[in-house]
């Protein structure tokens, strides 16, 4: 057992990078290069961050955050937010490594694309995660859109704040002030 908040949702801690593929019968196939982030707080969760790019050009493309976090109850969730106009949350019992998860909660913006469902899978075998995500969108119905595999890069995924000196109270509040007194452009 671990003494993790996160109990064994702490094994996705870090930082993860690789290469997906996605598809869908009514687009062109296409290939991309991703990095995850399951960066740990301390508290019963990790805060999750999918940044992609395109394999080609280079290009950003899809990006979404949020949370994977462990209940009271042990149970995981994913919570995600998507700028397209997404908000999901998710459920699902780790088991050996694999996360498959059934939605809650699918709340799809009025000026979003039409989605009427995702599907998410997970599977971390050491240091190699790999996912799948399924969507029903217009009059497809849920239908295999993306996979992907990525390798651990770093182990924690935090960012090396806590190696930054700290300002006190009083140098920013004197800072503010020096800011306050520069006059304003017109
Ligand atoms: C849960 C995550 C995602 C959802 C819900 C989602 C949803 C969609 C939807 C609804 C479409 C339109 C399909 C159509 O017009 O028939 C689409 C197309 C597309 N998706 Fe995704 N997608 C997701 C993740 C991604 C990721 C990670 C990438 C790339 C790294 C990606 C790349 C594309 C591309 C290139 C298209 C075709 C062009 C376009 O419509 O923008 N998607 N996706």
């Amino acid at each position: 057992m671990s003494d993790s908040p996160l109990g064994e949702l702490a094994a996705f801690a870090g930082r993860w990078a690789g290469s997906g593929a996605g598809h869908y019968p009514t687009i062109e196939s296409f290939a991309y290069r991703e990095e995850i982030e399951f960066t740990p707080s301390g508290k019963p969760f990790l805060s999750y961050r999918s940044r992609t790019w395109n394999g080609i050009t280079g290009q950003p493309m899809h990006t979404e955050c949020g949370y994977l976090r462990r209940t009271v109850s042990g149970q995981a969730e994913l919570l995600v937010s998507q700028p397209i106009g997404l908000n999901e949350i998710y459920r699902a019992t780790l088991s050996r490594g694999a996360l498959d998860f059934v939605t809650h909660t699918l709340a799809v913006s009025p000026e979003a694309k039409p989605v009427k469902q995702i599907r998410r899978a997970f599977v971390l075998i050491e240091d190699v995660l790999t996912y799948d995500m399924w969507m029903a969108h217009a009059d497809t119905p849920l239908t295999h859109h993306l996979h992907a595999e990525l390798q651990r890069v770093s182990e924690s995924g935090l960012i090396e704040v806590h190696d930054r000196p700290v300002d006190s109270a009083e140098d920013l509040s004197r800072r503010r002030d020096r800011r306050q007194d520069v006059p304003r452009e017109k």
